[in-house]
């Protein structure tokens, strides 16, 4: 990524994170232990891409200040804090390593760290929802957004793949099944955060196009996911490595292999690329994309 790009995703990353900052800020004297669980994760870290994809697609579709949505973008990140922090469970992936840090449960217990996952979700519908009570978003388009973040996390989207992963320890899925996983576990929230800029810049004609890039930088993005699995490092990860393996995980590495894996992501990313084409002035984005192929964290 050229300087100009670099600075730009500091900016965005830089605006989220004071968002988040000010979404955990106040902690009850009785409840505040959760919330404590809720800020240790959320600002842990983290590479923002979601709500980063919410931005630039506001941006890209004609948005003069997307700044003015982040609220809306960091429900995105909210979410998917949770479902790291559930992810990590001992009854899920039993990791005790997450950016950088001990997960949320090694350092609240599974109790807090169950109960912040929960709050954090609903948090995002809450911040939605009361950045149409301010006028800050059409309430109809915080509808809209409501809506494609509920189905990307409910039983067809980041539930229903967390499932499957679930089920697929120690047997042999085929590739369309782990297709499917994929779409569902990574894939729906990465797609419903292209969409969700969109549907903020009220240019409804390109969500199509955002979907389709969406489907396929998400499934590069799990397959890179997989790969870091096996030839990463704790220090640039900050989770723990082998854990597909120590879990009987199907992964693309596990399937495929990890040149096939490779070439696949290589091969998605470029499809994302394309898709790209639509929309104007998508340098950025493309050199992101470009940059989470062959990313080390
Ligand atoms: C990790 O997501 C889990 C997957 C969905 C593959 P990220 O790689 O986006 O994790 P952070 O947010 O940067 O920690
Ligand atoms: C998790 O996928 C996707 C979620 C819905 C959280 P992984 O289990 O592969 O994510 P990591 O590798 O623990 O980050
Ligand atoms: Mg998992
Ligand atoms: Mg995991
Ligand atoms: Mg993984």
């Amino acid at each position: 990524m050229n300087d100009m790009n670099k600075a730009k995703l500091d900016y965005y990353v830089e605006l989220i994170e004071a968002q988040l900052k000010q979404l955990t800020a106040s902690k009850p004297e009785l409840q505040g232990r959760v919330v404590e669980a809720m800020e240790y994760s959320l600002l842990a870290g983290g590479k923002r891409l979601r709500p980063v994809l919410v931005l630039e697609f506001a941006r890209m579709c004609g948005v003069k200040k997307p700044e003015k949505y982040v609220a809306a973008a960091c429900s995105l990140e909210l979410i998917h804090t949770y479902s790291l922090i559930h992810d990590d469970l001992p009854c899920m992936d039993n990791d005790d390593f997450r950016r950088g840090k001990p997960s949320c449960h090694k350092a609240f217990g599974e109790d807090i760290a169950l109960l912040a996952g929960d709050a954090l979700n609903s948090m995002a519908f809450e911040v939605l929802s009361d950045a149409a009570v301010a006028g800050d978003i059409p309430p109809e388009r915080a509808v809209m957004l409501i809506s494609v973040l509920s189905k990307a996390i409910g039983t067809d989207g980041m539930i229903g793949g967390q499932v499957i992963d679930l089920a697929s320890e120690d047997k042999e899925i085929d590739i369309d099944t782990l297709n499917i996983l994929q779409t569902c576990k990574t894939g729906a929230l990465i797609e419903a955060s292209c969409v969700m800029g969109v549907i903020l810049s009220g240019r409804f004609d390109a969500i199509p196009f955002a979907a389709d890039y969406a489907k396929a930088v998400g499934r590069a993005f799990q397959i890179v996911d997989d790969i870091l699995d096996v030839t990463g490092s704790f220090d640039e990860l900050g989770k723990p490595i082998g854990s597909d393996s120590e879990q009987h995980k199907n992964t693309y590495v596990t399937l495929l292999g990890l040149e096939r894996s490779q070439t696949i992501a290589k091969q998605l990313t470029v499809e994302a690329l394309g898709h790209l084409r639509y929309f104007e002035d998508y340098e950025f984005l493309s050199q992101l994309t470009e940059d989470l192929l062959t990313r080390r964290s």
